[in-house]
């Protein structure tokens, strides 16, 4: 007979053994798990988060934190720009955080742009290397729609040089090969999208 969790048999004897292991590995509906949302400026990443923080909340279970690009970026980050060099700290710092919380049971929503595909792939080890789930999720709204929308009249801004460096128009996107979630909005709605965000939480078994 196998307990829920890692298939650790009953009669694998050494109970401290198999208490530890079960420590160590929580079931995944019990695992703390890190959303990482990545995309372009203005495709949508903070809606979409926000509506999924709703649900999770609604659901009850594990404490959910919202770690939002702009809220990162005023609390923690305050002093960093947007060199490659500054954009990679701001990550780790973002990684740092949803690692500790992951590792104490906890769900993390991170939606930074996290240009880069190696720094991403560091967060997922920071993350994975408490025990917690990662799941990336990509905002793949096209540039020419964030530059239509423009909510925030940046893209407006870096069209006419006044601001250098920014994210699509003169620096990287590298966009995810294999993130677990694609989310098109294009397509449908944030809300249509944060529902598809939870279904998949719910294939994988992180919850009921
Ligand atoms: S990063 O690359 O992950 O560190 O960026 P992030 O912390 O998510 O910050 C992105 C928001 O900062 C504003 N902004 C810029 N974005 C991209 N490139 C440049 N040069 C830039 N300068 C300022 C912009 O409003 C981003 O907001 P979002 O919410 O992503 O639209």
């Amino acid at each position: 007979r196998m307990r829920e969790g890692l298939d650790i048999p009953d009669w694998f004897g050494y109970p401290e053994v198999v208490a530890e292991l079960r420590r160590t590995y929580p079931p995944r509906a019990k695992q703390g798990i890190t959303l990482f949302f990545t995309g372009l400026s203005g495709s949508g990443k903070s809606t979409i988060a926000n509506a999924v923080m709703a649900k999770l909340m609604e659901r009850g279970g594990r404490a959910v934190t919202l770690l939002d690009g702009d809220i990162v970026r005023k609390h923690l980050s305050s002093e960093l720009g947007f060199s490659k060099a500054d954009r990679d700290l701001n990550i780790r710092r973002i990684g740092f955080v949803a690692a500790e919380i992951s590792r104490n049971g906890g769900v993390a929503i991170c939606a930074p742009i996290a240009p880069y595909a190696s720094t991403r792939r560091d967060v997922r080890a920071m993350v994975e290397a408490v025990h917690g789930g990662f799941v990336e999720i990509h905002v793949a709204t096209p540039i020419e729609e964030c530059e239509r929308r423009d909510r925030k009249g940046l893209y407006a801004k870096a069209r006419a040089g006044l601001i250098k460096g920014f994210t699509g128009i003169d620096d990287p996107y590298e966009v995810p090969e294999q993130p677990e979630l694609t989310l098109d909005t294009l397509q449908a709605t944030p809300e249509e999208l944060a529902q598809q965000v939870i279904l998949k939480l719910e294939n994988l078994g992180f919850i009921n």
